[in-house]
């Protein structure tokens, strides 16, 4: 018998085939900024559900249309309660992943966001990127084993139909709750190999992962990490553009999506 909470090799596999060939139909996008938000509700005219499924206590949005056959459901975390910013960081975007898939069941999730790029890996401002490979980089826990727990390392689906099509640049993202970068984190960043720097995407594919939701990372780079201009004026300077570049190819990509089971991706 297999052990209790896994399946068996083969049965995990013919599970695998069945959601590869099964089509698209409920899609939940994640996005941590009503900036970053917008731009997607506006475009496939989504409304707000005032009975969100959520707990009555969190700031937690959701937004819900139908666009050609997906139906669509995007969850922004709000703002915080205390403070009134938006409610960025791996925490909320754990919190609101996992809501998610329990009250929507999803076929696939897409996190869509802005991110810092690194010039030396070839981000440029206003770059769209398909993250393949999402990692932390500020959870360091020097002992055996628990290091790897601490960095975290999941894939995103396997998209090169989608990449050839929408034509979007490809590369790794890694994650922390800090928007500057520490001299740990950067040494952590380049073990993880990344292009990309952001501050939710590890925490949404962990939870995909859990549920075994496939899930697709869309960063769109707002300010260039290795450069010399200060992060905080950087992104603030670039957000209104580049929240309009990733709104654009995210409907880029639920077109592309439209139709098709995750083996066509
Ligand atoms: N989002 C946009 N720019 C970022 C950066 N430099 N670090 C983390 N998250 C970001």
């Amino acid at each position: 018998m297999a052990p209790h909470g896994k399946g068996s090799d083969a049965s995990e596999e013919a599970m695998v085939a069945q959601v590869e060939g099964r089509r698209i139909s409920t899609i939940v996008i994640i996005i941590a900024m009503q900036a970053e938000a917008l731009p997607v509700v506006n475009k496939l005219q989504l409304k707000e559900e005032h009975s969100s499924g959520f707990p009555k206590e969190v700031p937690w949005v959701r937004y819900h249309g139908v666009y050609k056959d997906l139906n669509i459901h995007l969850v922004w975390p709000g703002k915080d309660l205390t403070l009134g910013v938006d409610g960025i960081g791996t925490i909320s975007a754990a919190l609101v992943t996992y809501a998610a898939i329990q009250a929507l069941q999803p076929d696939l999730i897409i996190n869509a966001g802005t991110a810092g790029g690194f010039k030396a890996k070839g981000a440029d401002i206003g770059d769209v990127f398909l993250a393949s490979d999402i990692a932390f980089h500020d959870r360091r826990i020097p002992i055996p084993v628990f290091d790897l727990y601490g960095v975290g390392q999941r894939q995103a689906c396997s998209t090169p139909n989608l990449l050839k099509e929408v034509n979007l640049k490809a590369g790794k993202l890694s994650t922390g709750d800090s928007l500057d970068m520490s001299p740990h984190d950067e040494t952590a960043i380049v073990a993880n190999d990344a292009t990309l720097k952001d501050m939710e995407g590890a925490a949404i594919a962990y939870v995909a992962d859990l549920f075994k939701i496939p899930a697709i990372f869309i960063k769109a780079v707002t300010d260039i990490v290795d450069g010399d201009k200060p992060t905080p004026e950087e992104f603030l300077q670039n957000l209104a553009a580049v929240t309009a570049a990733l709104g654009q190819a995210v409907i880029q990509v639920i077109d592309f999506i439209n139709g098709k089971c995750l083996s066509e991706f």
